[in-house]
């Protein structure tokens, strides 16, 4: 199979990209605030939630040319806690419990994975600690105002998810994965997914998936597992079909579309992960 995979910046890159050509997009964005991966400006780096859902919404409007009419766009995103991280580095906050720019830099210098929040004063609303942002559904509603049609609000359940040290609330072990289309009418193969249920028929496996996630060698830890990307290639693409990350990170969906005789095309702007992403697909493809 023919590949088109490409270090750079997806918005640049994509215009390389025939229009109407792509069956499946599948990807998982930056998260708000969580990491970095490239530095200031990223996606994930905006100064509020409301501004990151914005810029993702267009961002995938950009993408939208390149869709077929029945294409699907699956899009897994994890959500944030309003200061979270920040019990840990409880000093640099200021008299009102923001977090300050010294907290900010000693993050940035320190390349942490812990939550890199912006300087947003609290307001006893939506903003002070420990909040729930919302962040997937902030996003879903921002994509559907945009005009996307959303299909499913799909659970990634996390079975092997180690437990939190946390006390006054339960450990987070699942993920938003949604499901949006452009039309009302597009290509969904169920039967390729479909479970053998207790009568022994086949059956829809419903919209709560129980994947493990599926750590790897290397820095990149936002990985999502092949066998969630498999279960989503398998419904929502054609057979030979091309199926599109723009986000490919660690190449997860690189190696599931060699695997299932997908065609992929994948942009990735960091270079460290672009070359484990192409070390890591000839080596899955030696396995084969
Ligand atoms: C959450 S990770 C994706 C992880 C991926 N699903 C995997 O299994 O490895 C998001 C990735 O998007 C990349 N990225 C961020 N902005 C980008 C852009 N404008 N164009 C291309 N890649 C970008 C980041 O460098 C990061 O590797």
């Amino acid at each position: 199979m023919e590949h088109f995979i490409k270090c750079g910046d997806t918005l640049d890159l994509i215009q390389s990209v025939p229009k109407n050509s792509i069956d499946l997009l599948v990807t998982s964005p930056p998260y708000w605030a969580k990491r970095v991966y490239n530095g200031e400006g990223e996606i994930g780096s905006e100064k509020t939630p409301e501004a990151y859902v914005a810029r993702l919404a267009d961002f995938f409007d950009e993408l939208k040319p390149y869709l077929k009419d029945e294409a699907n766009v699956f899009i897994n995103i994890g959500d944030t806690f309003f200061g979270s991280g920040a019990g840990a580095w409880k000093k640099y906050l200021d008299g009102e419990g923001n977090v300050t720019e010294v907290q900010k830099e000693r993050k940035e210098k320190f390349f942490t994975t812990k939550p890199l929040q912006p300087k947003i004063r609290q307001n006893g609303k939506l903003y002070q600690n420990k909040q729930l942002l919302l962040i997937p559904s902030r996003f879903a509603i921002e994509m559907q105002e945009h005009g996307w049609l959303l299909r499913d609000d799909i659970i990634w359940h996390k079975p092997n998810r180690i437990p939190a040290s946390v006390t006054d609330r339960f450990n987070n072990t699942y993920e938003h994965v949604f499901h949006f289309t452009l039309k009302k009418k597009y290509f969904f193969d169920l039967d390729a997914v479909k479970v053998l249920g207790q009568n022994g028929k086949m059956k829809n496996p419903g919209d709560v998936w129980s994947i493990n996630t599926q750590p790897l060698n290397g820095d990149h830890t936002a990985t999502f597992p092949e066998s969630l990307v498999e279960q989503i290639v398998k419904c929502g693409s054609p057979a030979g079909g091309t199926v599109f990350d723009p986000f490919l990170g660690t190449g997860t969906t690189w190696v599931v579309c060699e695997r299932l005789g997908r065609k992929c095309i994948g942009f990735e702007i960091n270079e460290g992960y672009f070359n484990f992403a192409s070390q890591r697909f000839r080596e899955a493809k030696g396995k084969q």
